[in-house]
């Protein structure tokens, strides 16, 4: 079969990436433009800003993508956009750009979920393999996944309430770290103890996550040591909030695990990029004799790369679309798209 090249466009939160990967899983060049020191100065990511610096920076990164790949417009087979969920002004700079390449190169144009994106990185390190057990934890998603094959799911657990990386922003937050929280919560808890006593949630045998109470516990912690006076370990208190939280990924992974019989897990979405996790998971693979594959740390955070991977069976099974594509601020991933 010929090669098929797929160029990935991602815009949806603060980094403007553009990528071309060949047959879904061969990276040919990559370029990614983060926004992460602009918004560091307003202690978050500021939607006007993010979408006006899309704007301004994607057409540089797609020469600089086409430059570094020596790849032409032509030799691409599709065009592939992330066009849910994140901010929506910017989902729409690559929506809109990426609908344009479609038209004015006349190639076929693909919606891809940017969850998709998350799992599909995985095809970078091996090419994923079914069934597998998928433990997908992002901003926006907290959910242990059967794949029996492309873009078959069967949810196992989902979270009752917050998502995890939703949850480490939330704690960021109320230590007062900066911007991007998840990362700077794991540096703080790296040089901290477990001496904060949270609650364990979903202490039982259902595969489904809770963390808002974990969240409330802390937000509650802190206050009341302030009423009190006390100086808040701020250290220890990151270090005992990621200890109870990836306990309890690690407990119902674990549970997955038993219940499904997978002997294969991959690990997606933003959170997989703590070192914690990533040595918490291939120890609970290594004792219970399951293949593991978590994406290399940079295909963790945001990039193109991941949307052109996901793509590739998409662009397989024709799953094209039209310009009336719109892109959406919401979309639970495990769904089925209208
Ligand atoms: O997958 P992602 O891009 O989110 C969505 O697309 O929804 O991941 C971003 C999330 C953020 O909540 C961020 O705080 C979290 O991943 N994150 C981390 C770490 N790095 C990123 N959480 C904990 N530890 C980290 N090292
Ligand atoms: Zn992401």
């Amino acid at each position: 079969m010929k090669d098929v090249l797929i160029m990935g466009i991602e815009s949806s939160c603060d980094e403007t990436s553009i990528s071309i990967v060949k047959n879904g899983c061969e990276e040919i060049a990559t370029t990614v433009l983060t926004q992460m020191d602009t918004h560091a100065l307003y202690g978050g990511v500021v939607p006007e800003i993010a979408s006006r610096m899309h704007t301004e920076n994607i057409t540089m990164v797609l020469e600089d993508v086409l430059t570094k790949s020596n790849v032409k417009m032509e030799d691409i087979d599709a065009i592939a956009v992330t066009y849910a969920p994140g901010l929506l002004g910017s989902l729409l700079v690559g929506v809109e750009f990426a609908k344009v390449l479609a038209l004015v190169y006349d190639k076929p144009l693909i919606a891809t979920h940017h969850i998709a994106g998350h799992i599909y990185a995985n095809n970078l390190v091996k090419k994923l393999e079914f069934p597998l057990l998928a433990l997908v934890v992002s901003g926006g998603h907290t959910e242990l996944v059967m794949m029996k094959g492309d873009y078959d799911f069967e949810v196992l657990g989902t979270t009752k309430d917050d998502a995890i990386g939703e949850c480490f922003d939330k704690v960021a937050r109320v230590l007062g770290l900066p911007y991007p929280g998840g990362p700077n919560v794991e540096k703080y808890a790296k040089l901290g103890k477990w001496t904060y006593d949270l609650p364990k949630p979903m202490d039982n045998d259902e595969l489904n996550f809770s963390f808002s109470g974990l969240k409330s516990a802390v937000i509650n912690l802190k206050h009341n040591e302030e009423q009190r006076g006390n100086a808040i370990r701020e250290y220890d208190l990151a270090r005992s909030f990621q200890d109870v939280a990836f306990d309890q990924v690690i407990r119902k992974t674990r549970l997955a695990i038993a219940k499904s019989g997978a002997k294969r897990v991959i690990v997606a979405g933003g959170v997989s990029a703590s070192a914690e996790l990533r040595e918490q998971m291939t120890k609970l693979c290594d004792e219970l004799k399951v293949d593991l594959s978590i994406p290399p740390m940079r295909y963790c955070t945001d990039n193109a790369t991941m949307i052109a991977c996901a793509a590739y069976p998409q662009f397989l099974n024709k799953d094209f679309t039209d310009f009336s594509l719109r892109a959406k601020s919401q979309e639970y991933f495990f769904q089925k798209k209208d």
